[in-house]
């Protein structure tokens, strides 16, 4: 770290219990003269309806959340079309039929509702808004060239903190590999962040998505990315997550523990997405690409051998995640705190019912070598705390299978 920094927060953050309901009415100031087409005006103005098009998914429809922002889009005077041909880890075939949707139907506002995979593909959705081609055709950072319209995200998990960063992470499908399309373009206009959508998540997505939030935290203060804001956000993140985890995870109506989640997940988004995340990300994302794991179950399974492999590099940063999250830490030395830490990232991911590496059935020993290509090419790699290399990546996926078979 050099001391040179800049922090740029495009997103307007809103949160509260029962805020959903608001979606509707902070949004109508996004629209107007700012339209995609130039063409709308706000009912304010006196101008035609601006028209939204929510980007959500089967099970946020069914469980009411999706239908109620649209009700609460209708009611500020937007017309509504939905869009739910999302998966997790999200397509680059479904971002560009949404795009194309997006197009036809004139669309001035993007309303993500969902977790990660939601909104990552509704930003990708509004590239292709205004844009032509695919959403490959973007790949990389800084690629959008033009604007594009006011995206909205209503987060459904805590989470993937995507409500506040400027990527969006989608799988290519020809090559099986997760891509990032960076833009400070994509950076959500307005973030409702409401903890209530989180009490009905079910029991393994309040695991895996907990502990990507997690992660975020972590990798965001231990990257050679961080800067002194990120670390504040970082910390005060992982000090909310850390204790709150386990509680969700017992019991998903603690009032209290959700709160603290969905703030933590905030806080570790403005984090990483203004420092950067590192090798656990890396490795998860090649998984994802390749065989469609979960992404946080992904995070999971690499986190403390990745931490163990780290830490040499920045012993005391890692104690001070350690001390953060209140482990007995009296008379260890930075190194053996971070050895403590190792060890209860592994009896977290345990108690909290994440699956391990070896015991996914499509994993193959045989893909390790591609794999390990895939996250060295990760943008990310750079940035991790300790120099990592494509061997070093193919050893902590033989040591982390070989350690849980
Ligand atoms: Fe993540």
């Amino acid at each position: 770290m050099d001391g040179t920094f800049g922090f740029h927060l495009p997103t307007r953050v809103e949160v509260g219990n029962g805020r959903l309901g608001e979606t509707g009415k902070l949004a109508v100031a996004l629209v107007g003269s700012t339209t995609s087409g130039g063409r709308r005006t706000s009912p304010a103005a006196g101008g035609s309806s601006p028209r939204a098009l929510v980007v959500t998914d089967a099970g946020l429809i069914r469980a009411g959340i999706a239908p109620a922002v649209e009700d609460s889009l209708r009611q500020a005077g937007f017309v509504c079309e939905r869009f739910d041909q999302v998966q997790p880890n999200p397509k680059d075939v479904d971002c560009n039929a949404g795009g194309e949707i997006a197009r036809h139907f004139g669309a001035d506002l993007i309303v993500a509702v969902g977790g990660g995979s939601v909104i990552d593909e509704a930003k990708a959705i509004a590239v292709l808004t205004t844009h032509p081609g695919r959403i490959g055709d973007y790949e990389g950072r800084g690629r959008v060239p033009g604007e594009v319209p006011p995206i909205v995200a209503v987060p459904t998990t805590a989470g993937t903190g995507s409500e506040v960063t400027r990527s969006a992470v989608i799988t290519d499908t020809g090559r099986r590999f997760k891509m990032t399309v960076k833009d400070i373009k994509l950076a959500p206009k307005l973030a409702v962040v409401d903890p209530e959508t989180t009490y009905a998540l079910p029991v393994g997505l309040t695991a895996s998505t907990g502990m990507d939030a997690l992660v975020h935290a972590v990798e965001a203060y231990t990257c050679r990315a961080a800067n002194p804001v990120s670390d504040a956000m970082a910390l005060a993140a992982i000090a909310r997550i850390y204790p709150a985890l386990r509680r969700v995870v017992r019991d998903g109506h603690d009032k209290e523990a959700r709160y603290d989640m969905m703030v933590g997940s905030l806080m570790a988004g403005i984090a990483f997405s203004h420092s950067d995340v590192g090798a656990v990300h890396c490795l998860a994302e090649a998984l994802g690409g390749l065989y469609d794991v979960p992404h946080g179950v992904a995070n999971s399974m690499f986190f403390p051998a990745v931490t163990a492999f780290n830490a040499p590099a920045a012993p005391e940063r890692h104690a001070r995640v350690a001390a953060t999250c209140r482990l007995p830490l009296g008379g260890l030395t930075p190194s053996e705190a971070a050895g403590l830490l190792v060890e209860e990232l592994a009896r977290l991911a345990t108690d909290i019912g994440i699956p391990k590496f070896g015991s996914l059935p499509q994993v193959r020993p045989e893909d390790f070598p591609f794999l390990a290509e895939s996250s060295f090419r990760n943008g990310s790699t750079p940035d991790n705390c300790r120099d990592i290399a494509v061997s070093d990546y193919l050893r902590l996926l033989k040591e982390s299978y070989q350690d849980s078979r």
